[in-house]
């Protein structure tokens, strides 16, 4: 799995101080005259090593990660700043980076820059795009992926695990909607029982969902289960006596149900 988000990025403040990048207090005017990047080949030479901290620490907030996504050795990882070079290029992370900040620029300064604008005037920035991930995946493009490569089981999992960590951040969508067009998809694709896995996944953080609790009774009138199909028609009718679709169902439900008796009670004859 890759990077979560980051235990505190207090920790982050406090070691990028530690570290000797940003000196508090009295020193800081001294230290600016002397500081100068070594490797600097998208921001200006003489950017002050504040504002350049500034942008550094918007891209650690931008894709949830600490300074050691991007720089130091392979093996230096996590929030341990020590012995770090930051003008070394050893990580394709970094590279990746001046690409994007290349890429962000145009987007502003070439794409968006005739469109008539809001009167918020607003850029295009990392958060935009990353919303505090290192790789901006939607949910559902997450969970439809793992089905493919670990199956349904593990999705559930990865799902379970993804909320609990990144819940109340911007980074994933944990409201209904996208599981419920995961389900559909699956469930479009005729793979009824990874439809009903992700149903019921669903169901458990949003048990009033409608939507959901309609994917489940489609999911499992899909797979003939009428006795799991009915109850949730039945609610549907009584919370919507117009409900046709829901009629419909159940009229369905009817003859699914009375042909099985009869086949039965034929079974019995013979
Ligand atoms: C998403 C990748 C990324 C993250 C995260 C990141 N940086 Fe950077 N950093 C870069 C890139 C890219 C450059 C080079 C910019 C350039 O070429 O102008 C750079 C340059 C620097 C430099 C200048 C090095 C030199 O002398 O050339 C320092 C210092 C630095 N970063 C510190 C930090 C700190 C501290 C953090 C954590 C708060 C951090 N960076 C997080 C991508 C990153
Ligand atoms: C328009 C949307 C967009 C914007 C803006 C954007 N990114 Fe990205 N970024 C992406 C996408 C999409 C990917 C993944 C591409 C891929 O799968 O290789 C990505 C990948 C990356 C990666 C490589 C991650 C990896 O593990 O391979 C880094 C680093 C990165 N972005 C940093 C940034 C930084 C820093 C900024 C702001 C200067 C930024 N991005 C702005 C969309 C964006």
């Amino acid at each position: 799995m890759h990077s979560r988000i980051e235990k505190s990025f207090l920790t982050l403040a406090a070691l990028i101080v530690t570290a000797g990048l940003v000196t508090p207090g009295m020193a800081q005017n001294q230290d600016r005259e002397e500081w100068k990047g070594k490797n600097l080949q998208y921001f200006p030479e003489d950017i002050e090593r504040e504002e350049l901290i500034a942008h550094m620490r918007q891209f650690s907030f931008a894709l949830g990660v600490a300074c050691t996504h991007c720089h130091g050795t392979a093996e230096q990882t996590g929030f341990n700043l020590k012995d770090v070079d930051f003008s070394l290029d050893s990580k394709p992370t970094k590279s990746k980076a001046r690409e994007m900040l290349r890429m962000t620029e145009q987007i502003n300064t070439k794409l968006l820059a005739p469109i008539a604008k809001s009167p918020l005037d607003l850029p295009v920035s990392c958060f935009t795009c990353h919303s505090g991930l290192p790789l901006p995946e939607a949910i559902e493009s997450r969970v439809l992926r793992m089905i493919e490569s670990d199956g349904v089981e593990a999705a559930v999992a990865d799902y379970r695990s993804v909320r609990e960590d990144y819940h109340g951040s911007a980074a994933y969508n944990f409201r209904e909607q996208p599981l419920v067009e995961v389900a559909a998809s699956l469930h479009n694709q005729g793979r009824f029982e990874a439809a009903l896995a992700i149903c019921l996944l669903n169901l458990e953080f949003h048990h009033e969902s409608g939507q959901t609790k309609y994917q489940l009774a489609e999911t499992y009138f899909a797979l003939r289960d009428t006795k799991n199909a009915r109850p949730i028609y039945e609610k549907m009718l009584e919370a919507r006596p117009g409900n046709r679709r829901a009629k419909t169902r159940l009229e369905e439900i009817e003859r699914i149900e009375a042909g099985a008796e009869n086949d039965n009670s034929g079974d019995a004859i013979e």
